[in-house]
């Protein structure tokens, strides 16, 4: 199984805060975001730089800067939470959003909206908090491909080694980070002991 499981106190704090049935949304919204936040910093430590020169008030050193462009996707509905703490440390990025919905007579995941930056070069991070069945990432992922996006990863916060299964083998090429990686799927296909439906509690609905 192929996952990078960034276990750093400050998120797995953050994270217990999550799994509290008794957090509230406008809690838990807030703390979404800042764990979105750390979580770029390690998903990002392979993004593509170039050097520059820069002056100092003292003299000229090099430095350097983002080579090329970043594209976020939200898998909608529960990717939007994430939106807030990614951009917060990369204010320049793209936003692509794409929608997954379940087919009720094939059961399968099917796309019902997709709008996405120009540039298919992009470093693409698709985001969406729980990785459960794998289903809506790997449909999501196949859309993406399909239309020239390369260079792609996904980042979430609660995986089931369920989904990560499929989701290495679907597309190896897509590394996969996580603040943690859980136990299991139940027979609803909630990841336990998972933080429930994470769309519900960042929205407030049931
Ligand atoms: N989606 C969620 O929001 N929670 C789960 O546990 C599984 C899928």
């Amino acid at each position: 199984m192929q996952i990078n499981v960034v276990n750093h106190p400050l998120l797995q704090a953050k994270m217990t805060i999550l799994r509290d049935k008794d957090t509230k949304s406008v809690t838990f919204r807030h703390i979404i975001s800042e764990v979105a936040a750390l979580l770029t910093f390690e998903t990002t430590r392979d993004l593509p730089v170039e050097e520059v020169k820069v002056t100092t008030p003292l003299c000229e050193t090099t430095g350097c800067r983002i080579k090329g462009s970043v594209t976020v996707v939200p898998i909608l509905r529960a990717g939007l939470g994430f939106m807030e703490g990614v951009l917060s440390v990369i204010p320049e990025a793209n936003v692509g959003h794409i929608g997954m919905s379940r087919n009720e007579e094939t059961l399968l995941p099917m796309e019902y909206y997709c709008k996405l930056p120009a540039d298919m070069d992009a470093y693409t991070i698709v985001v969406d908090p729980m990785l459960a069945t794998g289903g809506s990432a790997i449909a999501a992922i196949d859309q993406l491909k399909k239309r020239g996006m390369k260079n792609l990863r996904f980042m979430c916060l609660v995986a089931a080694p369920e989904g990560v299964e499929k989701l290495n083998a679907a597309h190896p090429d897509v590394p996969i980070y996580t603040v943690v990686l859980d136990d299991h799927l139940n027979e609803h296909g909630y990841i336990v002991p998972g933080l429930g439906d994470a769309g519900d509690r960042i929205f407030g609905t049931v």
